[in-house]
């Protein structure tokens, strides 16, 4: 079985060393997780005023303290952490999520879909939808409104992801209705792991919560709450692909017949 830790906690707005001592206070309470997801933009937090704000506040990846932590420790715990971050790269931010896995940088993903004013601060992500091995699970990466696009999370299933992680900011329940059927869909586990708090007009979501590949919510966070959720999974469910004895989620795509 497989330890999944998810970080249900509250950032705050442009206070990167406080995000970076609180979550560090938290990813050290999931002791024997073997990954541990938190929220997007854990970081910076969220809703800047403006993009200026938004550079002023955010870090190149090598020189962030925030990915910094994370890379300590998942050295210290022998573990994987997926986090959001901010990052900036040159002149440009990107709204993105971090694999680390025993110290080291395994990849970052790029959030494709941007939200509403997010457009304003962030450029959208070139489409690279890798796929990282932690032991023998396999994992992929979206972020929060990418869950509203089906297409990655197919050619993620695709390319034999076993789980998603979905770190979130979510601002409604919206996702409750979609994220089931995109597991259900493509028969993948996926941990959307959400914020709580409220900055400047939004309210965030909590609720955080665990999808198995059969659609069905197994794990769930409090609305309002700072929270860890801890579940284990047997990953290999993720490895059949067969709906009923007769259909196949993959093989009874029919390309030539969708005009
Ligand atoms: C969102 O994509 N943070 C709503």
């Amino acid at each position: 079985m497989t330890k999944i830790a998810q970080i249900q906690f509250k950032p705050i707005l442009g206070n990167i060393n406080l995000n970076t001592a609180n979550a560090e206070k938290l990813i050290s309470k999931c002791n024997n997780s073997d990954i541990i997801i938190l929220p997007e933009l854990s970081d910076t937090a969220y809703n800047f005023p403006d993009r200026n704000y938004a550079i002023e506040v955010s870090h190149k990846v090598n020189e962030n303290p925030f990915a910094k932590m994370l890379m300590n420790k998942s050295e210290e715990m022998n573990t994987c952490i997926i986090s959001g971050i901010c990052e900036k790269e040159g002149q440009y931010l990107f709204n993105s999520s971090i694999i680390v896995s025993k110290g080291k940088i395994l990849g970052l993903y790029r959030k494709i879909h941007l939200f509403m004013n997010e457009k304003d601060i962030f450029e959208a992500g070139d489409g690279l939808l890798d796929i990282y091995k932690i032991g023998d699970i396999k994992i992929g990466m979206q972020i929060c409104f990418d869950y509203l696009f089906p297409e990655p999370w197919r050619i993620l299933a695709q390319k034999k992801a076993d789980i998603i992680a979905h770190p979130s900011n979510l601002v409604t329940y919206n996702a409750f209705k979609v994220v089931p059927a995109l597991s259900i869909m493509n028969k993948v586990f996926i941990a959307t792991t959400n914020r709580i708090g409220t900055e400047r007009d939004l309210n965030f979501a909590g609720k955080s919560f665990l999808c198995n590949p059969n659609g069905e919510i197994i794990a769930e966070a409090s609305k309002l709450k700072e929270e860890i959720i801890l579940s284990e999974i047997d990953f290999k469910l993720s490895r059949n692909k067969m709906i009923t004895s007769r259909n196949h989620v993959f093989n009874d795509l029919r390309p030539d017949s969708y005009h």
